[in-house]
């Protein structure tokens, strides 16, 4: 059988979802495969394309042959296939124990105790965007749900004001779209970190209650007690801020979409709602919205009997070991009552997702809220994907619904 490959450097191989035949040949036959340079891969290089789960979990838990900094020669690196040379200096592109420093400065922003903070204003927010769903007639899920909450939580944390927002997620949406080398187009990216300036200034002189405000005025005792420069704290806004906005979305969107299209297993749901906690997770693997990371080898060294050199980029592909028949019961079939289910939708090891209690919470906010509210949900169109090949995407769900 020949392989079913497709350029996973070029974005318009996303453009209608995930490549699954692509990850299924992958897993069985070539585990740990040499993509060879395209015209769309960025720096002209190749890449290794890991997919089964054992090694990406592996990978993910051996930051010092994988690095998220940089490898080898490189002077540039990161997470993303382009080298960066932001590598060393943002939260993501960072190993320890810099990492540890940068993240311990985050960390009180999302842990219980704030997100309880949180649940009550995102609840009466997620009402309001129902009260506003056209009965009867045909609207975009995306734009009238699933864009808003994420957005408008992590704007809170952030300390973003209100006025602010959407014109940002609207920069971000555009950057994400257009296509190119960057996960973010250049131009777009720009716009956020001209914000991140000013709101930076404007939190220095006047802090508040906000993560932004503490990251600002934070002295890192590790590192002799010295403050945050400009530089990094434009790249902490600009990796919170579409961290946060991004992939909930596909995976509330997502989710909903999937639960629709399983009728008896939302109907099981909406009847028995002790069933979400599984529910989520499962919604989180199937949907997996970040759906891969690079790393750089920092030594030779093998992987499945392949032989990595220093400096290799190296891509681990979470979406596919989300669907390895290894780890996973039937992995391309949807069941709300899976467990255990060890899915790597937020990665694993030092840098799992900073956001993950975050995300959960806003899931189980966004089924309590809408089951409660709908009686009836109906696809009403074909889903549409952003094409991009680190963030699957959905960029429109067409649906009509009955409420109470
Ligand atoms: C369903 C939603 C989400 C998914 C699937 C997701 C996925 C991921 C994954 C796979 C990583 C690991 C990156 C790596 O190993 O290089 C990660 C890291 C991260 N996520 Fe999320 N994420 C989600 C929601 C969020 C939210 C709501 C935030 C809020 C700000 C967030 C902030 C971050 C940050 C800051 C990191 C970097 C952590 C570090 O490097 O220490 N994520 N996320």
């Amino acid at each position: 059988m020949t392989a079913p490959m497709v350029d996973l450097s070029h974005d318009a191989s996303f453009a209608g979802g995930f490549p699954h035949a692509t990850f299924d040949w992958l897993r069985d036959n070539d585990p740990v495969h040499w993509h060879a340079p395209t015209e769309a891969t960025p720096d002209g290089e190749g890449f290794w394309v890991v997919s089964r789960y054992e090694d990406i979990n592996a990978v993910f838990r051996t930051p010092e042959l994988f690095s998220s900094d940089k490898g080898g020669d490189r002077r540039g690196g990161g997470t993303t296939l382009k080298d960066e040379r932001a590598a060393g200096k943002i939260l993501n592109y960072t190993d320890a124990p810099h990492h540890r420093t940068l993240r311990n400065l985050v960390n009180k922003g999302f842990n219980n105790r704030a997100l309880a903070g949180l649940e009550a204003e995102l609840r009466r927010r997620a009402n309001r965007l129902i009260d506003a769903f056209p009965e009867g007639e045909r609207f975009d899920f995306v734009s009238h749900f699933s864009r808003e909450l994420p957005l408008q939580a992590i704007c809170i944390i952030l300390g973003v004001p209100q006025e602010d927002r959407t014109m940002l997620c609207d920069w971000i949406d555009n950057g994400i779209e257009a296509e190119g080398e960057n996960v973010v187009a250049r131009e777009y990216l720009r716009k956020v970190a001209d914000y991140a300036q000013d709101i930076i200034q404007e939190k220095r002189q006047n802090p508040a209650d906000d993560i932004l405000s503490t990251i600002v005025h934070a002295r890192l005792d590790e590192e002799g007690g010295r403050q945050l420069t400009d530089e990094e704290l434009v790249n902490f806004f600009i990796l919170l801020f579409p961290a946060g906005a991004e992939t909930t979305r596909s995976a509330i969107g997502g989710g909903l979409r999937t639960l629709i299209e399983h009728p008896e297993q939302l109907t099981r749901l909406r009847a028995d709602q002790t069933l979400l906690r599984t529910a989520i997770e499962e919604i989180a693997r199937w949907t997996t919205p970040s759906i891969y990371k690079r790393r750089t080898v920092t030594r030779d060294t093998e992987l499945c009997g392949r032989a990595l050199r220093t400096g290799d980029k190296l891509t681990v592909w979470e979406m596919s070991a989300n669907r390895d028949a290894r780890i996973f019961n039937d992995p391309h079939n949807f069941d709300i009552t899976r467990s255990p289910n060890p899915h790597l939708a937020y990665g694993k090891g030092a840098h799992i997702c900073l956001g993950a209690g975050l995300a959960r919470m806003e899931l189980r906010i966004s089924f309590e809220t809408l089951f409660d509210r709908i009686v009836r949900f109906e696809l009403a169109g074909p889903a549409e994907w952003t094409p991009n090949n680190r963030l699957l995407g959905l960029r429109q769900l067409p649906l009509t619904v009955a409420k109470r």
